[in-house]
């Protein structure tokens, strides 16, 4: 038996970011929200634990690990051990989500892994213990499984889902050259450091929530915010001009998805998204897809 598993890329609408924690970590206050680029995950029975990877035809498979380190065999043990069951699995990634651009790919695949093994291995697991088990993998791994438009608090792990009534339209323009998410975070506090950035308790702005609400695009396009834009632009000041581009190319707002390096435009409507998408590629621009959201989270497609 073999089970196919889809999951979305993810970016940050708003990302708030607080002073660095004791444990490493930095409190957040982010609104996820889901969009239509998708990982698939199959997963069939095996006697011991197998990576396999594939990609669509513009992802790049960079440096992805298929060996133990992978996060979907880290996924795979973690729902194994929680079941006290020593099982292994082959899994086998079809990546549509750019790698290392800050869409939380790696994310998407651990939650996909944990929903087809929990089917593969007929384990019922609630949702709650999944959510706990994918907060232990990844600050971003319990909003894959979620999907849709979604509140995260305390590292990230914890999601609460909002109501997003707009049908939003979204260019990711990608990047040659991945970015680091330490790196970004270690530049943050750097900033802080420096005196540049004064962090205070982060919070989700109520304008953007009502944006959401009403499904207003010009409301939205004020009020999409991210923390980790400035010390990710320090790291990589090429980015500027993707910036400079979008909004030249149209986009109602351009903004850097998680700790980047993909660029995020919102744009009006399918149409526009295209005309924007078009106004990239004339700019030599060579990574850019359209996707609307929100979109679900990690989903049985195939079994
Ligand atoms: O949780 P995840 O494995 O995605 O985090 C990767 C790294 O990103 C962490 O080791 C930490 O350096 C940084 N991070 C952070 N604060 C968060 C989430 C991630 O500093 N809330």
């Amino acid at each position: 038996m073999t089970i196919t598993v889809r999951a979305a890329a993810k970016f940050n609408l708003h990302l708030g970011v607080g002073p660095l924690r004791e444990d490493g970590f930095h409190p957040l206050a982010t609104v996820y929200h889901a969009i239509g680029l998708y990982d698939d995950v199959t997963v069939s029975e095996a006697d011991r634990w197998q990576v396999t990877l594939s990609a669509e035809d513009h992802i790049a498979l960079g440096e992805v690990p298929t060996g133990d380190d992978n996060i979907v065999v880290r996924a795979g043990r973690a729902l194994a051990a929680h079941h006290g069951i020593d099982r292994a699995a082959t899994i086998e990634i079809h990546k549509g989500i750019p790698v290392a651009g800050g869409l939380a790919g790696g994310s998407a695949d651990a939650a996909a892994t944990l929903v087809a093994l929990d089917r593969l291995w007929s384990l019922e697991t609630s949702d709650d213990d999944l959510l706990a088990i994918a907060g232990q993998l990844g600050s971003d791994v319990p909003f894959a499984l979620v999907g849709a438009t979604a509140i995260g608090g305390g590292r990230g792990e914890i999601v609460e889902p909002v109501a997003d009534n707009g049908a939003w339209w979204w260019v990711a323009v990608g990047s040659e050259q991945g970015l680091s998410t330490p790196a970004v975070y270690r530049a943050f506090d750097e900033l802080v450091g420096a005196g540049v950035v004064e962090p205070a308790e982060p919070q989700v702005p109520e304008r953007l929530l009502m944006a959401l609400e009403k499904g207003d695009t010009e409301l939205l396009a004020e009020a999409l915010a991210n923390d980790l834009q400035a010390p990710a632009l320090a790291l990589r000041p090429d980015l500027a001009q993707t910036f400079t581009d979008g909004e030249e190319a149209g986009a109602l707002a351009v903004q850097l998805s998680g700790s980047g390096p993909t660029v995020l435009m919102l744009c009006r409507d399918a149409a526009h998204a295209r005309e924007v998408a078009g106004a990239m590629q004339a700019k030599a621009y060579d990574r850019i897809w359209a996707a609307p959201g929100p979109v679900a989270g990690a989903h049985v497609v195939t079994y």
